[in-house]
């Protein structure tokens, strides 16, 4: 069995309405029409695009829609947020865990990333988990420490039946929307890194079958070198996923 290949379009807070089903209307046929190989391509709009791209998406197996963010609840008073089973009951089929925006503004810890991965699973959700270092971090050269205590604080508690469930993003902070990308051999050591750590914490087989994606300033032009590495199954993109052009060679390059 071979590990699924996927790109990831994190749109963050682009694109109203209009903009966004435009956007996905030319991502879809330019996909479905140049990307030759296996590959699952998922879109992760704001909220409010969710049900109509996944009407647009509907019975193409090589596409889903994800949602940014879960609430870490179930349902009740907790004004704002959205619980997993209603962006499941929307259409969407992955969200988005920790992602490093929504640590920095938000104060999201490991502890509960754990809780939002659970209420994902829970309502039938795949969680695409990311984690990253700081610069500073990277510069002290303590990264391999943070990331592995990013992967036990979330992921210690889960199954292996659970954690075959999920995606891992690894997204260094210092590389997100600044143009900095970690060279291959820099992601290609972090990527080895986390599946060495889910062989040990879990067993072999949810290690050579998690997908793990790399994150961070992926474009067109540096996206194949960086998927060309053994443990880099894909990318999560952020600004290059706005234009369907760019998010279609990044696909392309992605074999
Ligand atoms: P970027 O964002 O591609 O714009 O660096 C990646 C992400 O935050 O997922």
């Amino acid at each position: 069995m071979k590990r699924t290949r996927i790109v990831a379009g994190n749109w963050k807070m682009n694109k109203d309405y209009e903009a966004g089903l435009s956007l996905a209307s030319e991502i879809f046929p330019m996909i479905e029409s140049e990307v030759q190989h296996d590959l699952l391509t998922i879109l992760f709009p704001p909220f409010v695009h969710i049900h109509a791209l996944a009407s647009l998406s509907a019975g193409k197996k090589a596409f889903a829609i994800g949602a940014q963010d879960c609430s870490a609840n179930v349902s009740g008073a907790f004004t704002g947020e959205l619980a997993a089973s209603m962006i499941k009951s929307a259409g969407a089929d992955y969200v988005l865990v920790g992602h490093s925006e929504r640590r920095q503004y938000h104060g999201e810890t490991d502890t509960l990333c754990y809780e939002k991965i659970k209420r994902a699973l829970e309502a039938g959700l795949r969680p695409i988990y990311c984690i990253g270092e700081l610069k500073e971090q990277r510069v002290a050269g303590i990264f391999e420490e943070v990331i592995v205590a990013q992967l036990e604080g979330a992921l210690a508690k889960l199954t292996a039946t659970e954690m075959a469930q999920l995606v891992l993003a690894y997204e260094p902070v210092w590389a997100i929307g600044t143009g900095l990308t970690a060279s291959p051999e820099q992601a290609q050591e972090v990527h080895a890194l986390i599946r060495s750590w889910l062989a040990k914490q879990f067993d072999i087989e949810t290690a050579q079958m998690t997908s793990i994606l790399y994150g961070g300033s992926v474009n067109a032009a540096n996206a194949k070198e960086l998927f060309g590495m053994p443990d880099i199954d894909g990318g999560l993109v952020g600004g290059a996923s706005l234009k369907s052009r760019d998010f279609t060679e990044i696909a392309k390059a992605n074999h």
